[in-house]
């Protein structure tokens, strides 16, 4: 069953064909941060725009490398939520359009559930019930959360951040220590040549009354707001001046230090009695969190798993990927050609 995936959630306009859940035929992601680089952050107005302008080329462009005809597709994949509503609306807009030009059905995808199926992309050799049940974090720019995976479209949300994403986190603190945007990679690099230990910035655990969301537990909740506003004092009482460098990557090295130890210590906490933990998101390609989580899950047995680098940031395989065990498996699809963008669709809640 070849599926065309189709992912506009955020800033990414991307593209994919993916055959039976795993073999990945043609990848292609349009990234607009150039357009919102100069704004520190992403801009829903120039977003949207920069989608309609490229998605039908990214569409063309994936079908294309696929090596299949249009005629060859069995459905089409697309994001309706979570994101940022004027951006889903341009995929599912394109989406529906084609899904009626080629009479084939469409397939509507929470975007998280994408991020997590990404571990199972190039890999015909483990489908997702060969791990079933496993804890999954899923860090990105927008979202942190620690989901059990009962099976594919089946998810029980353990924990999340009270407030900011972890990549949120980063972003902020990027832009304070005028890293400029995205913030994550930018961390990451300058890090790699600062002293984590320079500064000891606040562990984002949250106490029992912070956790405002019912059924939740607190300790297997996060927060990042108070790391920013730590960050941000830091610098008024010790001004950049200029020639700082060193100073630049200390504070970048201390700052990814606390998100990273909260976020390792969460996971050991939330997966004392799993077998098999996930780390899926933008966030999971920071180097340093890939030494912690490797360590944590080290003295534990406990299994670690990665997606490949260019399946952790958004793409549309991952969408076309999960797309497919969901139809195989006949689970309740969104497939109506009236099917409404969800900003705020939540996953296992
Ligand atoms: O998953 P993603 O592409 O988009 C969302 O669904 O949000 O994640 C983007 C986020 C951004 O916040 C970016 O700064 C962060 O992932 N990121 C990183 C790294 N690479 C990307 N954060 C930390 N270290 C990195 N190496
Ligand atoms: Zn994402």
């Amino acid at each position: 069953m070849n599926i065309l995936g189709i992912e506009t959630s955020c800033d990414e306009t991307a593209a994919a064909v993916v055959r039976d859940g795993h073999t990945v035929l043609s990848n292609i992601v349009y990234t607009q941060i150039a357009h919102h680089r100069p704004y520190g952050g992403v801009v829903p107005e120039i977003a949207s725009r920069k989608h309609v302008e490229h998605l039908p080329e990214v569409i063309t462009e994936a079908v294309t490398a696929s090596g299949i005809g249009w005629d060859d597709l069995d459905a089409i994949a697309v994001t309706r939520g979570p994101g940022l509503a004027s951006s889903l609306l341009v995929g599912l807009a394109g989406a529906k359009g084609l899904a009626i030009r080629l009479n084939i059905p469409l397939i509507g995808i929470n975007h998280l559930e994408g991020h997590i199926y990404s571990i199972f992309l190039d890999h015909p050799d483990m489908p997702p019930a060969s791990l079933c049940p496993f804890l999954a974090l899923i860090v990105s720019g927008g979202h942190t959360c620690f989901i059990q995976v009962n099976g594919i479209g089946n998810y029980t949300l353990l924990g999340r951040t009270i407030d900011d994403a972890a990549g949120e986190a980063f972003d902020k603190g990027a832009n304070l220590l005028g890293l400029g945007y995205p913030g994550g990679p930018a961390i990451d690099k300058a890090a790699r040549s600062g002293n984590p230990e320079f500064v000891t910035f606040p562990r984002g655990f949250v106490r029992k009354l912070q956790a405002r969301m019912p059924g939740l537990i607190p300790r297997n909740c996060v927060s990042f707001s108070g790391l920013k506003t730590a960050l941000l004092y830091y610098i008024k009482d010790h001004p950049l001046g200029s020639g700082s460098a060193a100073d630049v990557n200390n504070l970048a090295a201390s700052y990814q230090e606390a998100i990273v130890d909260t976020l390792t210590q969460r996971a050991s906490h939330v997966s004392e009695s799993a077998k098999v933990f996930a780390v899926v998101g933008g966030v999971s390609l920071n180097k340093r969190l890939r030494e912690t989580m490797a360590a944590m899950v080290g003295k534990r047995r406990l299994r670690l798993i990665l997606a490949a680098p260019h399946y952790c940031t958004d793409n549309a395989a991952m969408i076309a990927g999960v797309a497919f065990h969901k139809w195989e498996s006949r689970h309740p699809l969104d497939q109506a050609l009236d099917m409404d963008a969800d900003p705020n669709l939540g996953i296992g809640e």
